[in-house]
């Protein structure tokens, strides 16, 4: 890989040991992918989420990091973490807690800060064609769907590298020709299209199909950038996928000739109503008896999504034995806590919190609207009303 003579001197230590321990890092990776040179970044995010065999390796590194001095050069934020508001609720199933304090102020030496999976809600929102380093692969396909910006699915602790050397390396999806449609999904005309529901499981259904390859969607042109970030996290947890073009909606697919640059697409894919009836068996858990959880949003709901879910509860309890949880960022948290929506939440009985449900290990039965969570873990799948009227009236078959 060519670099510049001021990364050469980082890499043979001249600006310090650990600096150039990251630079190897980010320059071994970029070799194996074939990069050619290393690249400026406007933005990292980070993952923090190792798995629970790895949470203590990966939190003596970021100590590590954070003891060099080393800060990052660009705005950088990170999936969230535990929310202490509901510590004493969490503290049976929570073993990152001990770890919390430690990494916190690790994170914080490293200006690392705000905590969320959707930190383009927050102030982490890079434009248009700027090249970023993130690694949560349901912000990384928003990042290059909806915003249009640049990025690969790096890896936890890499984007941190990234993110204090201000660089990546210039490959994937960084590259414009990479960036090119190369399946295309067609909806079936009995599809509800405005249906949540049925776009999460389309998106598991792309997912599943396209692998690591760039999917293109016809027929959507007016999905809601939210619902496009449930459907893309969906297909980002059944595929490796980091970009999708949906016609007359994302910036880089306005016609299909724009998604597929000029070229024809190597395979059209039909999606029946009938497909998205089987997704939804094979990744929905049926533990058919009442949920001890039930959470709504992940990835975490924008501020919006959160207040439609609190005003379906207007009215309604929780009942005894279910926490409700309702997953947004931490500001929407705060915002909404500190509004009238809040005597709803307490008048329900519902929790609003901005920690992950999945990373969290809520003790099951847990129902979900999230596709990501039932294909990651053991969960039923339902749509959001089912969610709560499950929670509100009592667990039922369809
Ligand atoms: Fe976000 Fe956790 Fe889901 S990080 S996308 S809420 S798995």
């Amino acid at each position: 890989m060519y670099l510049t003579k001021e990364e050469e001197d980082i890499l043979s230590g001249n600006k310090g040991e650990m600096l150039s321990k990251l630079m190897k890092l980010i320059v071994k990776l970029g070799d194996s992918f074939g990069a050619e040179k290393l690249i400026d970044i406007v933005s990292a995010h980070t993952v923090l989420n190792f798995g629970l065999n790895f949470v203590n390796a990966a939190a003596n590194v970021l100590h590590e990091i954070a003891e060099s001095g080393l800060k990052v050069k660009v705005r950088t934020t990170a999936d969230p973490i535990i929310d202490m508001d509901y510590s004493e609720e969490l503290s049976v199933v929570y073993p990152m807690f001990t770890l919390h304090d430690q990494m916190m102020e690790d994170l914080d030496k490293i200006g690392i800060r705000g905590f969320t999976c959707t930190p383009y809600f927050i102030d982490n929102k890079p434009k248009f064609r700027e090249y970023c380093a993130w690694s949560e692969s349901s912000a990384v396909i928003y990042l290059n769907s909806v915003i249009g910006a640049r990025s690969n699915r790096e890896g936890g602790l890499v984007d941190i590298a990234c993110g204090i050397l201000g660089k990546t390396s210039y490959h994937g999806l960084l590259i414009t020709e990479n960036r090119k449609g190369e399946l295309l999904f067609r909806l079936s005309p009995d599809i509800d299209k405005n249906d949540l529901f049925n776009l999460t499981s389309i998106g598991l259904i792309i997912g599943e199909i396209a692998g690591n390859q760039v999917p293109v969607i016809e027929g959507l042109e007016n999905i809601s950038s939210d619902y496009l970030k449930n459907l893309g996290a969906a297909s980002a947890a059944t595929g490796a996928v980091a970009l999708i073009h949906v016609i007359g909606k994302t910036p880089e697919g306005k016609t299909l000739e724009q998604a597929f640059q000029n070229d024809k697409p190597k395979e059209i894919i039909d999606i029946t109503m009938n497909d998205i009836k089987q997704v939804r068996e094979k990744y929905s858990t049926e533990w058919n008896k009442s949920p001890n959880n039930i959470s709504i949003g992940c990835p975490q709901l924008s501020r919006k999504e959160a207040i439609e879910v609190i005003n379906k509860l207007e009215g309604k309890k929780i009942s005894e034995g279910i926490n409700f949880w309702i997953c947004t960022n931490p500001e929407a948290k705060n915002s909404i806590i500190n509004s009238d929506y809040n005597r709803i939440l307490e008048d329900s009985g519902a929790h609003l919190t901005s920690f992950c449900p999945l990373l969290t290990a809520l003790p099951r039965p847990l129902t979900t609207n999230s596709a990501k969570t039932c294909f990651y873990s053991n969960a039923t799948y339902r749509n959001i009303d089912d969610c709560i009227r499950i929670a509100t009236e009592g667990w039922y078959n369809e």
